[in-house]
């Protein structure tokens, strides 16, 4: 960290120096209002208003910033009203730039509309330099045809219907998670624990990989591959980026090698009545395995590794960082953990002894799910993503030149008082009855590439603090612990808490 800060010092004093230099001799007047001719000679476009900021960073220092004062919705709201025409007209579409890039960001829920819509047609999908190094080209689904293929192939394992099948070794696995790492404890470690659920439940449902020394040589990592995102990209011994670079092939290696293995477990035991064939049926891997693309060609097994690697990564940040926030609101909010927790235990009271939670279960935890909307309005762990322009368009009476990217954030509706009243508050109650108005509440992104997996985070969530709830109360070791964005919605302190068991014994009734 102390030679990506005295990277960092060098590059700002090195930008500075040619910031000055540029204005001394009229090169860089730090603005981006260009004018560009359209197709049509007569009608000439401005890009966006907006700031290119420092060469080299761009105005990355300042997003990441705001991000790190626990106000990354002060970036875009902050510009929204700097290139508001007037106050009657707010901001639609402004520039900056980020991570190298002339970025434009379309701040309203019109602008989500207009992006998740045109996917495809006006907009493709675009990784930042970063995560492209950290997860190369070919293995993401960047391309309209590989994100279609994926699609077509998980959309049956992550749908409702399919997950109801795993709901049971969900449960399972909560209930056992919460009898080792939470009974008999005083306090514990909410971060580190929530880490722990999910890559387990990961690990059982998509590979059906139970073995700790294999999950801990996946899980270690794990931990280094999302920090590289966003961190500055030097590539050198030490740093963050390289580390993750290492992570991310490490754990390429470990599921190339898990795929190769159950390829030959697989044509060992190809006959139907066979035990460990069934045994093995259930999980992801498996139906990747056995599956087809749509032209009925089997998935290659290095697509399937993949696939697997991206999913991983995607399944088990999002989740653990959105379960540990949810956890820390309900410490906070002790009214909102009494009527969770009396909608809980009416649902654990109508099952019998042993009886493991059903979808129909899921469906009755209404209460609970407006819980976790909330939080996830206010603490996305996945803030937007960018896409690139395809052709030549023009947004909002400005020009999107063909290859200029464009982000959306969940941020310019999110904590947005044109979409939310009195948007600071936690207020579950904003999820029940119609709820917040189209494209405004976006934290799973939209249109074709909406996150897939978002039924399966609704699972895992729900089913795990169903349990934790019925169990537990439990108070904050630092009531002032916050959350910070370091990339992504973090308690400062891990998030240890007091742990009061409803029950002395407060182990599984399984
Ligand atoms: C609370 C949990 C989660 C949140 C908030 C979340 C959020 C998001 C967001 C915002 C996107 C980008 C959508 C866009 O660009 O329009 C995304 C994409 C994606 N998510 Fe999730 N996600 C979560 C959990 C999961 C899980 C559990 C999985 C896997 C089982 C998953 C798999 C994916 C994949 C594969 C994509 C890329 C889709 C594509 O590019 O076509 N996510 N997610």
């Amino acid at each position: 960290m102390e030679m990506e800060m005295l990277i960092l010092y060098v590059l700002i004093l090195f930008s500075s120096l040619y910031y000055v230099f540029g204005m001394l001799i009229g090169t860089n007047n730090g603005s981006c209002r260009l004018r560009r001719g359209t197709k049509n000679e007569h009608e000439v476009h401005q890009l966006p208003p907006g700031s290119t900021g420092w060469p080299i960073i761009g105005e990355g220092l300042a997003f990441l910033m705001t991000a790190k004062r626990g106000a990354p919705e002060n970036f875009i709201a902050e510009r929204r009203i700097k290139y508001s025409q007037n106050k009657s007209s707010s901001c639609k579409v402004f520039t900056t730039s980020l991570l190298r890039e002339s970025v434009a960001v379309l701040c309203s829920a019109a602008g989500n509309k207009f992006l998740f819509s045109n996917e495809n047609k006006l907009v493709k999908s675009w990784w930042p330099d970063n995560i492209d190094t950290i997860f190369p080209t070919s293995e993401k689904t960047n391309s309209a045809d590989a994100s279609i293929r994926l699609r077509k192939v998980l959309s049956p394992f992550l749908s409702p219907d399919s997950l109801r099948k795993h709901l049971g070794i969900m449960d399972t696995v909560a209930k056992h998670h919460l009898d080792v790492f939470w009974s008999h404890q005083k306090q514990v470690k909410v971060l580190s624990l929530t880490k722990k659920y999910t890559f387990v439940l990961v690990c059982k449902i998509f590979l059906n990989v139970e073995d700790p020394q294999v999950i801990a040589k996946l899980e270690e990592p794990m931990q280094h591959i999302a920090a590289g995102f966003i961190s500055l990209p030097i590539n050198l011994p030490g740093t963050t980026f390289n580390r993750a670079i290492r992570s991310a092939k490490q754990v390429k290696k470990e599921i190339e090698e898990i795929v190769r293995q159950r390829r030959i477990d697989l044509d060992q035991h190809a006959s139907p009545g066979d035990e460990n064939s069934r045994h093995h049926k259930a999980d992801l891997l498996s139906k990747l395995l056995m599956g087809t693309y749509s032209d009925g060609q089997p998935i290659k097994d290095t697509d399937i590794s993949n696939e697997l690697n991206g999913l991983f990564i995607a399944a088990y940040d999002n989740v653990f960082i959105t379960l540990c926030s949810i956890i820390m609101y309900l410490s906070e909010y002790p009214q909102v953990y009494d009527a969770v927790l009396k909608e809980q235990m009416e649902i654990a009271d109508s099952k019998a002894h042993g009886e493991l939670l059903c979808l129909e279960d899921i469906q009755k935890m209404k209460y609970l799910w407006s819980v976790a909307c909330e939080v996830l309005r206010l603490e996305p762990p996945n803030p937007g993503t960018f896409r690139e322009a395809i052709s030549d368009f023009v947004y909002e009476g400005y020009l999107i030149p063909k290859g200029m990217k464009l982000y959306w954030s969940v941020f310019s509706t999110h904590k947005n008082p044109d979409y939310f009243l009195d948007p600071e508050k936690f207020d579950p109650s904003r999820f029940e009855g119609g709820g917040p108005a189209p494209y405004s509440y976006v934290p799973f992104g939209g249109g074709p590439r909406m996150c897939p997996g978002r039924e399966y985070a609704r699972f895992t969530m729900l089913v795990f603090l169903h349990n934790l709830v019925t169990r537990f109360k439990w108070e904050k070791v630092f009531p002032d612990e916050k959350m910070v964005m370091n990339p992504f919605p973090l308690p400062t302190k891990g998030l240890p808490v007091r742990l009061y068991p409803h029950h002395p014994s407060s182990s599984s009734s399984l």
